[in-house]
């Protein structure tokens, strides 16, 4: 194993500790999600009951693979925690996600979880948000009306840089959800809960990469051991 892929399996280790039997558990996307689902994977095969709700097609089809039971978030519509990754994190717990293009899955499932955990390397951490494009989910209708009002309200909260459509080989990348995405490279994001507010505000955009007041604990494995951060 790498040396990035064993700090995730850590970090993974850790949030794992956090569970207990019977547990109703949101799984999340991307390859720090996937080593927890591994972990998670072994509990099972070991007696730990518990029932998983998948953020993405990806996450669902390893949870099966492995053994790890599922049901939809219709049928388990509240969960006890949500265990995710996090392209980036600031010290107060607000997240970039959306890297693995699952945002809008990852987002709905953390809002139904009485607990949201986060996991990463400890590189993921950041003093100010925005190093990692922010990744916004779209609706292909209007798709030049809605880049121009992302732009626009990037402009007034003093934020300018490139934004681009997500793209999967040479056509637009297609979200499980059957959306589109924009990637904004806005640079630091010295305020994140205004840019929250001016994106929600775009009717086109079917929700964004901030994720803020969801993330009770994040778990960050580093050479030098695990640091915890909680809400
Ligand atoms: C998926 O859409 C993302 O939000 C991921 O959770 C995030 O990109 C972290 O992925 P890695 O663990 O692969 O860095």
């Amino acid at each position: 194993m790498s040396d990035a892929a064993s700090l995730k399996r850590k970090a993974a280790e850790a949030a794992a500790a956090e569970l207990t039997d019977g547990m109703n558990i949101g799984i999340g996307t991307g390859s720090t999600a996937e080593e927890f689902v591994r972990v998670l994977a072994g509990k099972v095969k070991d007696g730990f009951t518990m029932m998983g709700v998948a953020t993405s097609e990806r996450t669902e089809k390893l949870c099966r693979e492995l053994g790890v039971p599922l049901k939809t978030l219709d049928e388990l519509p509240i969960l006890d925690v949500t265990v995710d990754g996090a392209d980036e994190l600031d010290g107060d717990l607000r997240l970039v996600k959306g890297g693995g293009g699952a945002l809008l899955r990852e987002k709905i499932v953390a809002f139904a979880s009485t607990r949201m955990i986060v996991i990463a390397d400890r590189s993921k951490k950041v003093e100010t948000l925005g190093a990692f494009p922010l990744p916004i989910e779209v609706n292909g209708f209007g798709l030049t009306s809605t880049f121009m009002a992302i732009r626009r309200a990037g402009e007034k909260l003093g934020l300018e840089g490139e934004i681009v459509l997500r793209k999967s080989g040479d056509d637009p990348y297609i979200t499980d959800s059957g959306h589109l995405i924009l990637d904004a490279s806005f640079g630091r994001i010295p305020d994140p809960e205004a840019l929250d507010a001016a994106l929600k505000a775009i009717p086109g955009i079917v929700e964004h990469g901030l994720f803020i007041k969801l993330a009770d604990l994040a778990i960050l494995a580093g050479e030098d051991g695990i640091e915890t951060i909680e809400a």
